[in-house]
């Protein structure tokens, strides 16, 4: 593909993009594209479309998993500011209309969200407290938990859509499901919010609350993508279960850890002591080793107890290129 020159400044090649993820591993993207408008980000989209070149979206690398062999296409990051930008309503507005609606770029930082939106008394974000990402990614696969879902709060999407541009989409459109949406190709660059005025106080203390939960359960301190797999639903619910309310369904930490998994090391990746859905990673660890493990956490977790656990976080790799979900947060 040829770059054109008033896109030169913001497209690198051959960009190592283990340091921008959590894991920290990974090889190369053959190119890097940071627009710095909605209207660059919309030409280029249209530029991969006809040069037929796969987009990887990029958010904070928290859910992702970059094969070492790298990607051969463009990924995007939405980090210029005027994707990270955040308008929230003023006191006057809660006074005319009782409701709060707030609009952020793709590229807002979640930690930033949650902590701003309590901050204001802004209620329904801080369920969310402790997960790591950027806006875009997180509704891309409607991130979330016990306390609640992204999807609980969005208002409208905007996408840029390759051969549609620019457009806004409700939440059916949006097609949200368990840790999944049906937006397809498209590449979310700003939300919508609906938050509920409520006291900040109160706020503070149940995001503080979620925040010591996650914390003594999960392995902070390490570097990890969150759960690497979905909850199964309970076979006996099989089909019955709502894909939105399986967090209340059978645990992939629980199985993992059931069947003794907890501690099991490929090279520099282990199967974390805490939580048995999160594999840790050492600085020596390749993503080979991490791809290894998952393997063998599948296979031990299907013969133990017949469930076959479905991936939670993206793999990018040269193989799956084109056909698989490539949108990570
Ligand atoms: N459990 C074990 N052993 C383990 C892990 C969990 O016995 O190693 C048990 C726990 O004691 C608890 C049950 O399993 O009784 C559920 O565990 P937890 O509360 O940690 O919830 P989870 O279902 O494992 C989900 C989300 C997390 C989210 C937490 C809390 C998924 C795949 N995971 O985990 O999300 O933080 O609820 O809301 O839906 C993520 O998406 O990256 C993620 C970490």
């Amino acid at each position: 593909m040829q770059i054109p020159a008033e896109f030169a400044p913001r497209v690198d090649r051959d960009i190592a993009l283990g340091p921008m993820t959590a894991y920290g591993v990974g090889g190369t993207a053959r190119w890097l594209a940071r627009p710095a408008s909605v209207e660059e980000l919309i030409a280029l989209v249209e530029l991969c479309r006809i040069s037929a070149v796969p987009i990887y979206p990029l958010g904070k690398g928290a859910n992702l998993l970059v094969s070492d062999d790298g990607v051969d296409g463009l990924v995007l990051r939405l980090d210029a500011a005027a994707f990270q930008d955040i308008d929230w309503p003023s006191r006057n507005e809660r006074i005319a209309h009782g409701s709060a609606i707030v609009r952020a770029g793709a590229g807002a930082d979640m930690h930033r969200l949650v902590r701003e939106s309590v901050r204001r008394g802004l209620g329904g974000l801080e369920v969310l407290a402790g997960i790591p990402g950027s806006l875009g990614g997180i509704v891309r696969m409607n991130a979330g938990g016990r306390w609640g879902q992204i999807a609980d709060v969005v208002r409208r999407v905007t996408v840029v859509e390759p051969g549609r541009g620019l457009r806004v989409l409700e939440p059916a459109e949006v097609g949200f499901a368990y840790r999944r949406t049906e937006l397809g190709e498209a590449i979310v660059c700003g939300v919508e919010l609906a938050l509920t005025w409520d006291d900040p106080q109160a706020l503070r203390e149940r995001m503080l609350a979620i925040w010591s939960a996650k914390k003594a359960a999960q392995p902070f301190a390490e570097h990890s993508a969150g759960c690497v797999f979905k909850n199964p639903p309970r076979a006996e619910m099989n089909g019955a279960v709502p894909e939105s309310a399986r967090e209340r369904s059978a645990s992939a930490g629980a199985l993992i850890d059931r069947a003794g998994l907890k501690g099991l090391r490929v090279g520099g990746a282990s199967v974390s002591t805490q939580h048995g859905n999160f594999i840790v990673a050492e600085p020596s660890a390749t993503a080979a080793d991490i791809m290894t493990l998952i393997g063998r956490v599948r296979r031990a977790v299907a013969e133990r107890f017949g469930v076959e656990l479905e991936l939670e976080i993206k793999v990018w790799d040269r193989v799956g290129s084109g056909q698989r979900e490539r949108t990570a947060c």
